[in-house]
């Protein structure tokens, strides 16, 4: 018998986090506990969280805090705290004064939860990632990147639309980098109740649902002008805890360390993988041809590129 409920730290209660913190519980997935340097911000969210749960009827406890050591024993670590993208701003140009953040953050977590699965949302998030894998020291199956769960429930969004048909028919999926220019929505293995898309659409109109995904965050950071996207992002973070805590073995696309598939060493990159309680228990190496395994290239090279920013 389990001795206690899961619990699921997240570090940076900002919108993202709360957001995820919402789903969460609203899922009835693990006690939620919020980490922010901002006084009173994690306590009052968390409250305010805690507040609503007799009328949602979880019975789960929400912390907030400014220090660490509430965190101790999660089985899940979520790193969102960072700078969040401006209008005009790329997720590159976040680099340096996020890889501070996210250092210092993976030092406190892993300390005092050596066996959590840590999955990171900072961006640049390839970057981000490669640099908690490191900073960590955890097995590489242990960390993980949030980030083709997210781009991948954009693309079909935005198909069902196209489509006219329930979003819970349409199976996509976005590898490559978790950028503007490098992200790799799979037009070719797109599906719509098993059917091809591209026996659905025409070629432009897929063109221009490919292109409205790599510019899916941008398009939200233009629209709020003050932050970036929450509500998808949250909820791609706690489909990928849902898939952790209950050992679903979901097929997700997440930012993962290859250790030669795709040609690719030492790097994190989206790609298709069974994300179960081992955390990344799996890697696909699916054939990828064409303009596809040219953009997933550049989308490596550009990853590498800023890898090396980091100078470790
Ligand atoms: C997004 O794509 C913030 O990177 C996040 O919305």
């Amino acid at each position: 018998m389990r001795r206690r409920r899961a619990k699921v730290t997240i570090v940076g209660a900002g919108n993202v986090g709360h957001s995820a913190a919402q789903w969460i519980v609203s899922r009835r997935l693990a006690d939620v506990v919020l980490v922010d340097v901002i006084e009173g911000m994690p306590q009052g969210k968390a409250l305010d969280l805690s507040e609503a749960a007799p009328i949602e009827g979880f019975d789960l406890r929400v912390t907030g805090t400014n220090g660490y050591d509430e965190t101790a024993d999660s089985d899940v670590v979520v790193i969102v705290a960072g700078v969040a993208r401006k209008p005009g701003m790329s997720r590159e140009d976040l680099l340096t004064v996020n890889a501070g953040i996210v250092k210092g953050v993976t030092q406190e977590v892993t300390k005092r939860s050596p066996h959590a699965c840590l999955i990171v949302v900072t961006n640049p998030l390839d970057v981000m990632v490669y640099l908690a894998y490191k900073v960590s020291g955890f097995p590489p199956e242990q960390v993980v990147g949030q980030s083709g769960a997210l781009d991948s429930t954009r693309f079909r969004a935005f198909i069902a639309e196209a489509v006219g048909v329930s979003v819970q028919d349409v199976s996509a999926m976005v590898i490559g980098a978790h950028s503007d220019t490098h992200m790799v929505p799979l037009a070719s293995l797109a599906t719509v109740g098993g059917i091809p898309l591209r026996q659905l659409l025409p070629p432009e109109r897929i063109a221009r649902l490919v292109e409205r995904t790599r510019l899916g965050g941008a398009e939200i950071v233009n629209l709020l002008k003050t932050g970036s996207a929450f509500f998808a992002p949250g909820a791609a973070i706690t489909q990928m805890i849902e898939a952790i805590l209950l050992d679903r073995k979901r097929v997700l696309p997440l930012s993962a360390y290859l250790t030669g598939q795709y040609g690719v060493r030492d790097l994190y990159v989206g790609v298709p993988a069974v994300l179960g309680a081992g955390g990344v228990e799996r890697i696909f190496e699916i054939p990828l041809e064409g303009e596809e395994r040219a953009a997933f290239d550049r989308a490596v090279a550009n990853i590498r590129e800023n890898v090396a920013l980091l100078k470790l």
